[in-house]
């Protein structure tokens, strides 16, 4: 029910970015945002985004402002009819949000921006969802999303429904579980020049591999649920690299290409090589965008960020654990 004139409803919440080891792209549902293929992350404790949602009877538009500045709000909005729809909540919104991290620079701002998003809109709406509903909330504002509600290791199905109800994220092992650490090398700070929502498009509709990438898709799941299972570190870096090579195929084969490296991404991914040829069990990833981020164990995090920091064009370098799901703010 929507509340009377001047009197605000608000919520802040803070989401932690995620780090994809089996990767989503692809949708099998555009208008839904449904994925193709299922999914599994990492939640990082150190990239994260603060959000506050602030339903004010009287605006005329919704509003969305980043780091201070106002920004396109469309994808906010879309979200925000969602929660206005569920509701009865009728008045827009202004939306404050800030990122620890670049914008849409390939470290998944999309991901924390949106579970945070859906957890402050919500909150702010009057809506209590569990976290199945929230993660499905958030899956409509971007798929990665879905998967920030949770901390740790964490896994987003693809679903059959065409409604996307069964399209939702799990925990699959808590944070203090086992100690994984990220090494982010930092390439660019700058933005991607085509973002993930308009490449996997692309990918979908001209790879000749794409094909494929579905159907290989739940293969790569299953393998990657047995080495956590089985707290297989070696085995899980070995299928986050090829599950990460195999997606950036499948971009490089899209038409026109989606090449998100530059030197220093290939350098640093040489760099993991030398690494691990000297003993250091470290394994590279890569999102849409040129940053790495290495998968290592707390002992070598040191170690591999002063490797990576070392590699010509890397310009910061970022040490995370795992972190927690998303959670309200006072
Ligand atoms: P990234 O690699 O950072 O996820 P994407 O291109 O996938 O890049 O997503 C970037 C988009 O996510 C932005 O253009 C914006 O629409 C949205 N976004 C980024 N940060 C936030 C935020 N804090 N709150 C809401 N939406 C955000
Ligand atoms: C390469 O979740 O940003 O990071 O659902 O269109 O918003 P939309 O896409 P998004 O894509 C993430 C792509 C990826 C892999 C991953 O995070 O699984």
């Amino acid at each position: 029910m929507d509340q009377p004139l001047g009197n605000d409803r608000t919520a802040t919440a803070r989401a932690h970015s995620n780090i994809a080891l089996i990767k989503y792209w692809g949708k099998r549902d555009a208008a839904l945002n449904i994925p193709a293929v299922g999914s599994i992350s990492l939640t990082l404790d150190a990239l994260s985004t603060d959000t506050r949602v602030t339903f004010r009877s009287g605006l005329e538009q919704d509003e969305f402002w980043l780091v201070g500045t106002r920004a396109d709000a469309t994808r906010a909005s879309h979200l925000l009819d969602i929660v206005r729809d569920s509701s009865g909540v009728g008045s827009r919104a202004v939306v404050e949000s800030t990122n620890n991290f670049p914008t849409a620079a390939g470290l998944a701002s999309s991901a924390s921006g949106f579970a945070a998003l859906a957890v402050a809109a919500s909150a702010a709406a009057g809506l209590s969802l569990d976290d199945r509903e929230l993660s499905i909330l958030a899956r409509r504002g971007s798929g990665s999303a879905a998967r920030s509600l949770f901390g740790g290791i964490v896994e987003l199905y693809a679903g059959t429904r065409d409604d996307g109800l069964d399209s939702f994220a799990e925990p699959v092992l808590p944070p203090e579980t086992w100690p994984l650490t990220v090494v982010v090398a930092i390439t660019e700070l700058g933005q991607k020049s085509v973002n993930s929502t308009a490449g996997m498009g692309g990918s979908a509709l001209t790879s000749p591999f794409y094909p494929a990438w579905v159907d290989t898709g739940k293969d790569d799941l299953a393998a990657m649920r047995l080495a956590i299972a089985n707290r297989d570190f070696e085995q899980l870096g070995e299928l986050a690299e090829y599950s990460c090579l195999k997606l950036h195929g499948l971009m490089m084969s899209t038409r026109p290409a989606l090449l998100y490296w530059n030197a220093a991404t290939m350098a640093a991914i040489h760099a993991v090589y030398e690494l691990r040829a000297s003993g250091i069990p470290v394994y590279f990833t890569i999102d849409a965008g040129p940053q790495l981020k290495a998968l290592c164990l707390p002992e070598h995090a040191g170690t591999v960020a002063d490797a990576l920091g070392q590699v010509a064009g890397v310009q910061e370098t970022r040490i995370s654990t795992l972190g927690h799901g998303a959670q309200l703010l006072p």
